[in-house]
């Protein structure tokens, strides 16, 4: 029998520091209670105590013989400590390299009982056998998935996970997409060789550490994790992303996104200086083509687009079409700033380009228009 006993935080305003969880977030935790009782990670410090009570509600009065850390971060290691200090008996399972770096995180741990673990291994219950499958560098290096072989569920660390409590009123994909490629978006030939693994299980659950457990129509969902980990896009469309100091950048790029739709190709428009700079990622991933419009500024380009650009980067933004509409008013840099940081990039190509000195003019209008047919 396998029981949810996470918790959701509905106080956390920037999950890890940076991404802006609107609607909370949940640690999932899970207690496999059989002739032995394995708990599956811990949760965030903060939830201590309460997902101690969890568990000792599913407990009914007998103790948890395994505590498996399948990943060190600390939004599901962070209550190791008070765990161990309730049950000092249970015996710690994880990899080597997981258990040193629960020991650099809590140097003053006391493991008193110790299974390691590695690809393959096996840990038998009672009616249930997990198995443990390495899946490094999704995220982290030492992260481990588990395989429950009686039940058919696959235990999958931050893999499938989302932003959102657990009651969340809102779709699985959107949220889950702007998770995976700000989190693991660097990572998808690590993804891959994990989906590879997980093509040869018959799975009927998952249980991610984040999100909803799912039981349905699976194969949605692991198509969209292969979609999203060898970069391909999820819909053929054009995602314009601008910063703008005085609206004429902004013009143009509002002049284009009419242009394309007049040619009927899907077109989402965003500025960045009022938008989710990680809600704007996530989707340029989602999308077919980029354009990146900007003004000039110190030399470089606007602060925003300079983080958007390098948010794409550090999580190998690739296989992409791009346009550039570049403003400057006296000394323009940004077509040749945006070129070099995409150059670093696996086949983005700059398809097109329209410079603008200060406001459109009637030749850029025409020249917009030429950018979108090529996009179209
Ligand atoms: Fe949910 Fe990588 O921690």
């Amino acid at each position: 029998m396998i029981k949810n006993i996470g918790v959701n935080d509905r106080e956390i305003k920037l999950f890890e520091g940076q991404y802006k969880v609107n609607n909370g977030m949940c640690y999932n935790s899970y207690a496999i209670i059989d002739d032995k009782i394995a708990i599956m990670d811990t949760v965030d410090y903060a939830f201590k105590e309460e997902w101690l009570n969890n568990l000792e509600n599913v407990l009914n009065g007998r103790f948890p013989d395994y505590l498996i850390i399948q990943h060190t971060e600390c939004d599901h290691s962070g209550s190791i400590e008070y765990f161990f200090s309730k049950y000092p008996n249970a015996c710690l399972v994880a990899n080597k390299q997981t258990k040193q770096m629960i020991l650099n995180f809590f140097p003053e741990l006391q493991i008193n009982n110790y299974l390691e673990i590695k690809e393959g291994s096996l840990l038998e219950l009672g009616n249930e056998t997990l198995q443990f499958i390495s899946a490094p560098f999704v995220h982290w290096p030492e992260v481990m998935m588990t395989y429950a072989i009686t039940s058919k569920a696959l235990f999958t660390a931050d893999g499938f996970g989302k932003f959102g409590t657990s009651d969340a009123d809102e779709g699985w994909i959107d949220e889950a997409r702007r998770y995976y490629i700000g989190i693991v978006g660097k990572y998808g030939k690590y993804v891959q060789n994990v989906l590879k693994k997980a093509s040869n299980l018959e799975i009927n659950t998952i249980y991610p550490l984040h999100g909803p457990v799912l039981n349905e129509n699976l194969g949605y969902y692991l198509n969209l994790y292969d979609v999203w980990s060898k970069y391909d896009y999820e819909e053929d469309g054009v995602l314009i992303a601008y910063s703008s100091v005085y609206g004429n950048t902004k013009n143009a790029c509002l002049y284009l996104e009419e242009k394309l739709k007049e040619l009927n190709v899907k077109t989402v428009c965003f500025d960045l200086s009022v938008s989710d700079i990680h809600e704007v990622i996530s989707l340029a991933f989602k999308y077919s083509k980029l354009v990146l419009g900007t003004i000039t500024y110190n030399g470089g380009i606007f602060p925003h687009m300079n983080t958007f650009i390098d948010g794409l980067v550090e999580r190998e933004y690739q296989k992409r079409k791009v346009g550039v509409i570049e403003n400057g008013s006296w000394a323009p840099v940004s077509y040749k700033v945006i070129s070099e940081k995409l150059s670093h990039l696996s086949d983005v190509e700059v398809v097109g380009s329209v410079k603008i000195k200060s406001s459109m003019t009637e030749l850029n209008k025409t020249e917009l228009e030429e950018l979108a047919k090529t996009l179209a």
